[in-house]
């Protein structure tokens, strides 16, 4: 197994003992991207919100800042042509969420890394939506005019969607599957597209029992189930849920995989017999590391790895997951 050694926290503004951000840079700090961007490699990560203070007093859940920069800290060493961000950037959508996400991104910042980020849950919370997307939209610039919907990757065309519903209009949810649903009839007419990756913040399949706001029955009848229909279609990300899992659909093969390692509380995945998805393909262990993957492009093909912490402290990465996704 790849290891690969975390240094000094400290240099990127937050004390790893005290798990403490010391500095947030006054205003909000745009981050990089790039037009017609094809990236070999890209870094994938979701939920790196901060832990709620009910969700610490009530339920008992763990702050995980200094896990939440090692991460991002590694991913910014790992030096990716891009990143994706999965959703929850923020635990409320309030200006200073936001700039305690801009302080643990300053390694990613300073390394000039083009992000592209989704809005979650969360990120809609605290604030009123307009509010919540303005914030959002500070700090990703180049999505302003539209945070969801297609991006252009050279042969590879990601296309993320917005599941969170109770955010949205009737009229909001209905024009969005619309418009899913022809443009993955335009990509599969497309020549020059050669592989379909659809992301969602909310997963359509998970063994966690996670309680969610949008009802996952939902994403998987609106965004699913147009996936396994499509052609070119071989790979669904999501977040939301604090974990590592990995699905292979039954029949197609094409991949769903649920990312949400990236700082914020985590929960504990079904690997009993009992599991509500038995077509799991990433079975180790119920309580998952904090993780990033790497996902490098290949002509024929999607390689994975899943660099997951594995000791605190040493802040110590293994690749835990490592998968390919194969399209022709
Ligand atoms: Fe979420």
């Amino acid at each position: 197994m790849a290891s690969l050694a975390v240094g000094s926290l400290a240099a990127y503004g937050a004390d790893a003992a005290a798990g403490a951000v010391l500095f947030a840079p006054a205003g909000a700090q745009p981050l990089a991207w790039r037009e017609g961007l094809a990236p070999k490699r890209v870094a994938i990560v979701g939920d790196v919100q901060r832990t709620g203070m009910l969700e610490m007093l009530l339920l008992g859940r763990h702050q995980n800042d200094a896990e939440r920069v090692a991460v991002l800290r590694a991913i910014a060493e790992e030096g990716p042509e891009m990143l994706l961000m999965l959703g929850d950037q923020v635990v409320t959508g309030d200006g200073r969420a936001w700039e305690y996400f801009d302080s643990i991104m300053t390694p990613v910042r300073r390394a000039g890394i083009p992000v592209h980020g989704m809005l979650g849950n969360h990120d809609y919370e605290g604030e009123k939506t307009p509010a919540c997307i303005e914030n959002f939209s500070q700090r990703f610039p180049h999505q302003r005019d539209r945070v969801h919907g297609l991006t252009r990757l050279g042969p590879v065309a990601l296309l993320t969607v917005d599941s969170n519903f109770p955010s949205l209009s009737d009229r909001q949810v209905q024009e969005q599957v619309r418009r899913y649903a022809q443009t993955l009839a335009e990509l599969d007419a497309a020549p020059d597209v050669r592989c379909v990756i659809v992301a969602s913040h909310h997963p359509p399949y998970t063994n966690s029992s996670l309680h969610s706001g949008t009802d996952l029955k939902q994403v998987e009848e609106m965004f699913a189930a147009p996936f396994l229909r499509a052609r070119k279609t071989r790979l669904y990300l999501s977040g939301h849920v604090h974990s590592y899992e990995r699905f292979v659909a039954e029949g197609s093969g094409k991949t769903f995989v649920v990312s949400g390692g990236g700082g914020g509380p985590r929960r504990t995945v079904d690997i009993t017999e009992h599991r509500p998805y038995r077509n799991d393909a990433y079975r180790e262990g119920t309580l998952r590391p904090f993780h990033f993957m790497v996902m490098t492009v290949h002509d024929d093909r999607l390689a994975f790895e899943v660099r997951m912490l594995v000791q605190r402290g040493a802040w110590r990465f293994r690749t835990g997951d490592i998968f390919d996704v194969r399209f022709t």
